[in-house]
Order: C-alpha cells, then structure tokens, then sequence
C-alpha cells in the first residue's frame, strides 16, 4: 500500500490566527499554503513574507501550492525561505523542466501542478524531474468546492506511468477531499491528500486528520 499523507490547507483557517491554527495540526504530515495572486487565479491570498514567518513556526512542514504567475521567478524563493516543498503550476510556468532544477537545486522538493483540464500525457517524460505531481481535482482558486470526479481516469495514468517507469514521484491530490472522495481517489492512486474545509472545518482537526489519514489508507 502507499504511503498516506495529509496536509491540511491553511486556506480554511483563520489568518489572523495562524501560529494557533497550525498547532491545532500539529499530527499532519504537512501544512498545504496556498499562495495565491489575483492573476492566475480569481482570488488573493498570502506571499513571500507571510509564508517565511509561517516557515519559521510550524510545527510541521510546508508544502508550498503557488497559484501565481511569473513563477519562474517566485518559485525558486520559496525554496530558498527552506520549505519542504514547492508546487509551481506547469500552465504558468515558461520552462518547468529548468523550474523543477532549480528547486531541487535549491534544496526543495519540486512539484509540479495541473489544473482539471490539463492533460497528463505532455508531462510524463518530466517525472524524473519532479518529486510530486499534483492533480488538482477543483478549478484552482477557492476552498470548498464539490470534488471532480472526472478527474479519477486522470489520476490513474498518472500511477500507471510512475509504476511503469519507476520513478519516485508522489501522486498529490487537492480540492474537495472528504471522508467520501477521499477513498476513490486513493483507489485511483493518490497517495498526499490535500484538505481545507475537511479539517478546518471541524470542531477537532486533529480528528480529522486521523479519520482522514485512516480512509486513505488502502
Ligand atoms: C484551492 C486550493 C485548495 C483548497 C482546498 O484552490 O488549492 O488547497 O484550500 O480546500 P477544500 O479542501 O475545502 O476543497
Ligand atoms: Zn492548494
């Protein structure tokens, strides 16, 4: 079975309170920021600054979500503020192979994220480039959503490729990840789940984290 992971999205918590909101996850595997500019997606929310202070804090790791454009040149600073992860999308991105280099380079895990109607196909001579492929299963932008399940046959050829060149690459999954979807995109070959309102959401997130972490492992 693989290896289950969830990394509660801070979107869904309170901003003003973020130092109390990451220790009520304190039993994550990581914490999902999610960084977003107004520009490649509808909506805004933190940068650079606020997420080096957040680095400088957590009690668990991060996994940088960069919804942004121009992230050929953001990116590689937030490997540099010493986070363990760094997901850049590959629609906003000019050169994701030499992107993924950098941050390795940098000393991060390199992700690489596609929106629902992004084809996996283009990208799967890239996956030795990647440390995790993160397929999102909303329209990138806002927590909350209804998850995609058109976006299951996806997932699969996506585990079906990184079986079938044994590379060592994780399959990330984000956007309306529940106690119920949560199974089916195991069972398609997700193995790091994303979740916001499933764990903000509830009167103990360390619960949920734990209910979670147990329905998506196989
Ligand atoms: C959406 C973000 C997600 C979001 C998930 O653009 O990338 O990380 O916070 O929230 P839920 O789990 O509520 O769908
Ligand atoms: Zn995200």
């Amino acid at each position: 079975p693989l290896a289950c992971c969830i990394n509660p999205s801070i979107l869904s918590a309170d901003f003003v309170n973020l130092e109390a909101e990451l220790a009520r996850i304190a039993n994550a595997d990581a914490v999902h920021v999610d960084v977003m500019d107004n520009r490649f997606v509808p909506n805004l929310t933190i940068g650079l600054p606020v997420v080096e202070r957040i680095q400088q804090v957590s009690p668990v790791p991060l996994d940088a979500h960069l919804m942004i454009a121009d992230v050929d040149r953001w990116a590689p600073l937030y490997a540099d503020a010493g986070l363990d992860s760094v997901t850049f999308h590959v629609e906003a991105s000019d050169a994701p192979i030499k992107l993924a280099r950098e941050l390795r380079a940098r000393g991060a895990k390199a992700g690489m994220a596609l929106r629902p109607a992004t084809a996996v196909e283009p990208y799967l001579d890239m996956l030795p480039e990647l440390d995790m492929l993160l397929i999102m299963t909303v329209e990138p932008g806002f927590g909350g959503q209804s998850f995609l399940d058109v976006t299951l046959p996806k997932i699969r050829r996506a585990r079906a490729a990184i079986e079938g060149s044994g590379v060592n690459v994780a399959i990330q999954v984000d956007g309306g990840i529940t106690e119920e979807t949560i199974t089916r995109a195991a069972e398609a070959g997700a193995n790091i789940f994303v979740a916001g309102s499933a764990v903000y959401g509830k009167p103990s997130p360390e619960d949920a984290i734990n209910s979670l972490r147990a329905k998506g492992q196989l």
